[in-house]
Formats: C-alpha cells, sequence, structure tokens
C-alpha cells in the first residue's frame, strides 16, 4: 500500500517522478504528492487528496523544477484522506522532507517527545513523526560538526527508534542532490542508470527507464545521488549490491486499446495462461515439470501434507488447489487465510510441505506467515507473479506465474494462472504417486487446449454485457458453485463487491437453504455455476429453489441443453473441457460480469474505492 518514488538525475525530475506515479497508483490513490529539492532552499511540495492526474495539473501550474526529487501515492492508514496528510512530510524545522510506505507504529510515543523538543505537527500521520525524526537527528548530526553523510546517519539513527514498517525516501536541505532510502517490511527498489539514479516501491515505477535494479532488503539502507549510490545496513554494515537487469515491455503496463486495465487483463488470458505453461510439460507429455522447486524427486515424495496459505483472490485460489491436488495426488491439502495461520499455533505434521500464494510477492500477511512457517522449520515454496518481490525472493523455492504485470486493482489474469499452476501441481505431485501416465497425458492435453478455449469464452463478452446491463441495478448478488466451483462462486463474488459496490455471497450450492435463501426476492439475483456431472442434477435442485422463490438465475455452464426449460433467466456457456481446467473456464464469465456491472453503474474499475493492489499493512 503506498507507492513512493524518487528520482535524481540531470532530467526534468517533476515528469520522471509523476509518469512513476501513475504506474504506482495501483498501489494506494487517496492523494498524491511530490517535492523536488532546489539549491539551497527548502524542497518544494505539491500534494493533493487527489489522483495523479490533478497533481500533475497543480505541479504544472506550480512551475515546479529541479532534477532531484521524491513522490507519493497514497492508501491511508494513520489520519484521513486529506491535502495535509498527503505525503511528502516536511519536519517543522524545514529541513527534512520524506515520503513513506508503511506504519509506524510508535509514532504516539515520538510526538510526544518531538513534541516537547520543540517539533510541531501538522497532519494526523504516523510518517510525520518520523519525519522530524530523522530532523532532530540532522541537527543534532550538526551540533557535533558531522557533515560527510548526515542525512544518511540521521535517517539510520532515526529508525533505530522506530517500531513498525516502512519504505522510505528521504531528502534534505543543503544536499539537493541525494536521497536517502530504507525499508523494512515495505518493498524498495533501487534503480540504476547512468547519471541518474531511482528509487521505488516496484520496478514498474522505472518505466523501462532503469534496466538495471538492486532488489533492498530489509534493514538495508541506500544513499545515493545522480552518479553514485551506496547501500549498507541499518547497522551500518556495508552491502555489495546484486545488480538484476529487468525485462520490461512498456505495452505490458499501458492500457492500449483497451478502456480500463482489468478488461486488457481479462482479454489477455489466452496469453497469460499460455506464459504459465511455457516449457512446464515433460518430454512424455504425461506430467508437468517446475525448475525452481529446489527439492529432489526424493523430498517431494515424503511430502505426506500440503498447506497453503494466501489472502483474498489468492486465497480462492489456494481452496483451488486442495480440490485439484487432493484429487489427482491424493495428498491431503489444508488452507488457511495467511492473516489467521500467523497468529495461530496451527498444529502442522512433519513432512508438511508449505505453499504461499501472492500475485504481488509482497502482501504482508502472506510473508509474515510465510516467515513464521520458516521459523517452524517448515519448507515454504511459493507461487508469485512479481518477479525479485519480497516473498519469491524469501521463499525456499517456487513457481512464477509469468502473467506480467497486473495493473488492475481486481485480480484477474493472477487468479487464472494461480489455479492453472495449482492444477499443474496436482498433475506433478500425482504423477509421484498414483496418477496413470494415460490420466496424465489427458490433463497435459487439457492444459494445452486451455488457452483456445478461454478465448471461446471471450467471444461471448457481448453476451455478458448485455446481461450486465439486465442486472446492474440489483444491490445483493448470490453466487453458487458445488466442489471445485464453490471457491469460483466465492472469486465471483468478491470480483463483484470490490468493483462494483454490490452486496454479494458466495455459498457452496447446498448450503444456501441453512441459511442465504432467505436474502433470495426478484432483485436479488443468483449467479449458480452448473456443469455436466455428477453434482450438475444437485445443481439444478438448487437452482429450482431459487426458482420456487422468485429469485433470477444467471447459470453459467457447459451443459445448457440439460437446463429444464424456463430454469435459467440467462445462459452463459462455457466450452466443455477436463475437470482440471474447467474452473478456469467458469471464472472467465464472471469476472467479465462484474467488470460489466461495475462499467454499468459508473465505478472506477481499475482503482476501486478503499482498496489498493498490493497490501502491505497487517
Ligand atoms: C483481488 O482482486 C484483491 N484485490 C485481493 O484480494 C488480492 O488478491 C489480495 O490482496 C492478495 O494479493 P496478493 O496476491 O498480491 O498477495
Amino acid at each position: 500500500m503506498c507507492g513512493i518514488i524518487g528520482y535524481t538525475g540531470r532530467q526534468d525530475a517533476a515528469s520522471i517522478i509523476l509518469e512513476g506515479l501513475k504506474r504506482l497508483e495501483y498501489r494506494g490513490y487517496d492523494s498524491a504528492g511530490i517535492a523536488l529539492s532546489g539549491k539551497g532552499c527548502a524542497p518544494k511540495v505539491v500534494k493533493k487528496a487527489a489522483r495523479v492526474e490533478i497533481l500533475s495539473r497543480l505541479v504544472r501550474e506550480a512551475k515546479l523544477a529541479g532534477s532531484c526529487g521524491i513522490g507519493h501515492t497514497r492508501w491511508a492508514t494513520h489520519g484521513k484522506v486529506s491535502d495535509e496528510n498527503a505525503h511528502p512530510h516536511v519536519s517543522s524545522d524545514g529541513v527534512i522532507v520524506l515520503a513513506h510506505n508503511g506504519v509506524i507504529e510508535n509514532y504516539v510515543q515520538l510526538r510526544k517527545s518531538l513534541t516537547a523538543l520543540g517539533y510541531t505537527f501538522h497532519s494526523e500521520t504516523d510518517t510525520e513523526a518520523l519525519a522530524n525524526l530523522v530532523a532532530l537527528h540532522f541537527s543534532r548530526l550538526e551540533s557535533l560538526g558531522v557533515s560527510e553523510n548526515r542525512l544518511e546517519e540521521a535517517v539510520r539513527l532515526a529508525l533505530a527508534e522506530v517500531e513498525g514498517t516502512y519504505g522510505i525516501a528521504v531528502m534534505c536541505v543543503g544536499n539537493p542532490d541525494e536521497i536517502v532510502g530504507a525499508r523494512k517490511g515495505s518493498p524498495l527498489v533501487l534503480g540504476v542508470g547512468r547519471g541518474e539514479n531511482m528509487l521505488a516501491s516496484d520496478v514498474t515505477a522505472f518505466g523501462g527507464r532503469m534496466q538495471n535494479v538492486v532488489y533492498l532488503d530489509d534493514g538495508q539502507i541506500v544513499r545515493m545521488n545522480r552518479d553514485d549510490f551506496v547501500i549498507s545496513t541499518l547497522k551500518n554494515e556495508s552491502v555489495a549490491p546484486v545488480l538484476n537487469e529487468i525485462d520490461w515491455r512498456m505495452e505490458d503496463a499501458e492500457l492500449g486499446s483497451f478502456p480500463h486495465f482489468m478488461l486488457k487483463e481479462i482479454f489477455e488470458q489466452p496469453v497469460s495462461l499460455e506464459n504459465a505453461m511455457r516449457g512446464r510439460f515433460s518430454q512424455d507429455a504425461s506430467t508437468a515439470q517446475f525448475g525452481g522447486l529446489n527439492m529432489s524427486a526424493r523430498e517431494l515424495r515424503q511430502v505426506d501434507r500440503i498447506l497453503f496459505l494466501g489472502c483474498g483472490t489468492a486465497w480462492h485460489a489456494c481452496l483451488l488447489a486442495k480440490h485439484m491436488i487432493e484429487r489427482y495426488a491424493r495428498i491431503p491439502v489444508d488452507v488457511e487465510y495467511s492473516s489467521e495461520f500467523r497468529y495461530r499455533n496451527s498444529p502442522l505434521e512433519k513432512n508438511t510441505l508449505v505453499f504461499t500464494i501472492s500475485q504481488s510477492g509482497e502482501t504482508l500477511d502472506t510473508l509474515e506467515a510465510q516467515r513464521e512457517a520458516q521459523r517452524k522449520g517448515y519448507r515454504v515454496l511459493g507461487i508469485s507473479n512479481v518477479v525479485g518481490a519480497t516473498i519469491p525472493r524469501e521463499n525456499d523455492g517456487g513457481i512464477y506465474q509469468h502473467s506480467g504485470p497486473e495493473i488492475g486493482v481486481a485480480s484477474t489474469k493472477a487468479f487464472t494462472a494461480q489455479v492453472l499452476v495449482a492444477s499443474m501441481l496436482s498433475l506433478y505431485f500425482g504423477r509421484m504417486r498414483d496418477l496413470s501416465f494415460a490420466d496424465g497425458r489427458e490433463m497435459v492435453k487439457a492444459f494445452q487446449s486451455l488457452p483456445g478455449l478461454v478465448s471461446c469464452v471471450l467471444d461471448q463478452a457481448e453476451n455478458v454485457e448485455r446481461i450486465a446491463k439486465r442486472y446492474a441495478g440489483c444491490n445483493d448478488f448470490l453466487f453458487l458453485g458445488r466442489l471445485e466451483m464453490f471457491p469460483i462462486a466465492l472469486e465471483g463474488a468478491l470480483k463483484l463487491k470490490e468493483i462494483s459496490y454490490i452486496h454479494a455471497e458466495g455459498y457452496p450450492a447446498a448450503e444456501m437453504k441453512h441459511g442465504p435463501i432467505a436474502l433470495i426476492c426478484p432483485e436479488c439475483p443468483t449467479v449458480a455455476i452448473a456443469m455436466a456431472g455428477e453434482m450438475f442434477k444437485k445443481c439444478v435442485s438448487s437452482i429450482q429453489e431459487v426458482k420456487a422463490r422468485k429469485g433470477d438465475v444467471i447459470v453459467v455452464t457447459d451443459c445448457p441443453d440439460d437446463l429444464p426449460d424456463g430454469l435459467a433467466d440467462e445462459v452463459i456457456f462455457v466450452p466443455r473441457a477436463h475437470d482440471c481446467i474447467l474452473p478456469i473456464l467458469a471464472t472467465i464469465p464472471l469476472q467479465l460480469l462484474s467488470y460489466y456491472i461495475a462499467v454499468a453503474r459508473d465505478c472506477d474499475v481499475d482503482k476501486p474505492r478503499n482498496l489498493a493492489k498490493s497490501v502491505t499493512v497487517e
């Protein structure tokens, strides 16, 4: 949550920072701000409780100029959404300017002691305490006659007094070319250029400007100017930087001809799913293979229980993983919310393998759950999308989804790739156990047919749009599915909630009669996923119960001809396919439905209220 960026070089810093902030807006968009340093004068700050687009106009009007600066886009934690609470924050003596992502937990005590020393506060944020604390140490160092690397040292001393999490970018008066950054619990990446360097919460902010990056670790601090950078630890030990080249495709982060990133990302799924599979089937084509698990076949065979951890949509992917792995590999699987796991004393069996699933690779709850499992001595593998993010860097091995950047706050292509990887894992573990060669080969064939089948579902976008318009005025929805379609029902309901602000619930279809049936009325439509097979008739019975209570039903099915006449008010067809890929096909219409409903309700699809893409606070 919150995006920070810093630039020091020879170009117009304001335009580079504003561009970067636009790309970081998915991390939070309650307010935005920028500060540019000036020679011999205090940094100039423009900030507003508004989107980056508005900030850009204000920056132009203010004629902000300079070649070194920092910027911030906020997801509010401490203090309401207001101009005063927007970052960057300037210390009350005007010497330090600071942008922060994270939470300073002991800010109340810090505020009190700083106030007693004469520092004043103009916002309700926790961050302002840190700005003033850095200023305090900066002035103390000055009175001790320290001039070399004074900002870095002041930041180091201040952070030693701070409890909580932070990714920060800091500038000071008197050294207009210098930025100091530090991280603990919130991501920070250094971009290394020629005659210019950058800092940001993630690489997308660089927009292709920086090909070489250094991912900072927790407890590290970087001091940089346009020509140089130095990394050290908070304990002042030097750190040898590890340069990573980033493979950046500008068009991945641009809208192109699509009105919203969410729609673009929904339509990218034939390609993103293909990318998740590339090179991952064995020569004899009866199993999957993964390069980065860092476990021998023998160790993998000894696994007799798996625990999946994730949040939100990724948690839904964990539920799917349970269904798939238990079905095809016959390994018992548990699923926990990351946020619950880290505080529970879950009794795990000795040979439990833990998996985390996280698109961003930065979700704090999942990161901490991973650390907790590792502390307890369990091996943790991950399924992640963002290369170089903290979760994949800290886990013991894992699988990248290769979905490309997902900008829309509502996760779409990342979810289907997570489900696909989980399903491929079920094949992989299954073939190490009892799954037959023939069954394995059938699954591989099914996976390979997936991109084409997804395109067939996408071809129905117009039909789904029509249905969306018909029901866009409703304020309650029920989503029903059974077995592996239950997590898909949950995901459909979450998508609708997130971007349309419609109350929606996902249930296993048979559970409806135990409570949710009370919601059924003509104004509460039900989306029922009813696929051919042993559960079909059971789903039809649940739909009958809805119809008997005058509820409308939108049926997502691969066997529309088997539906009793007049049962469905609307039908969305998905092609008949192997069960190992069917949940992915069932997901696509629900993504489209929520998208078109949100558009019909004039909602801000890519930046829904109160949300942020990457949740890096607890
Ligand atoms: C998805 O639409 C949500 N915005 C959210 O639930 C998300 O999936 C969750 O915060 C986990 O994110 P992660 O995959 O980056 O860890």
